[in-house]
């Protein structure tokens, strides 16, 4: 009996070594979704940015893709988080500039002020594809 129960005991402690290192495993996996190999934001596929127009990512940073208009070939990448008082900007393709809803600034898609009140750029991103998935280096 008390083999048994030494046995039990060891049983329940080595499971509850394992937690920590499943948890971590969890979390990676979760992670894994979202970042690729390299440690690029994935933002979404190509695919998903041809129809929308745009791919936007709100964590772990806010972060909006569009086609170059220039060279559609290329994507521009930027923090949406507007430089005047941080309101989010929105994606406007017929316009091919992105509109702030609280004051008003405008950006170009390389995120460059193109009407006031915000008078510096928006941060931006480097931006690739890894095969389908459209991809951002913060
Ligand atoms: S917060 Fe964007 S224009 Fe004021």
């Amino acid at each position: 009996m008390r083999r048994r129960a030494f046995l039990s005991w060891a049983s329940i402690g080595w499971a509850m070594s394992r937690v920590p290192a499943v948890f971590t495993a969890f979390l990676a996996a979760c992670q894994g979704e979202k970042t690729t190999a390299s440690g690029l934001q994935k933002v979404g596929t190509i695919a998903d940015l041809d129809q929308k127009g745009f791919l936007k990512l709100d964590s772990p940073s806010p972060i909006a893709v569009v086609r170059n208009p220039a060279d559609p070939k290329s994507l521009l990448a930027v923090n949406p988080t507007c430089t005047h008082q941080g309101c989010l900007v929105e994606w406007k393709a017929e316009r091919k500039s992105y509109v702030c809803p609280c004051h008003g600034a405008v950006y170009g898609a390389d995120g460059s002020v193109q009407k006031e009140p915000a008078t510096k750029s928006l941060a931006k991103y480097e931006a690739s594809l890894e095969g389908q998935d459209v991809v951002v280096k913060l």
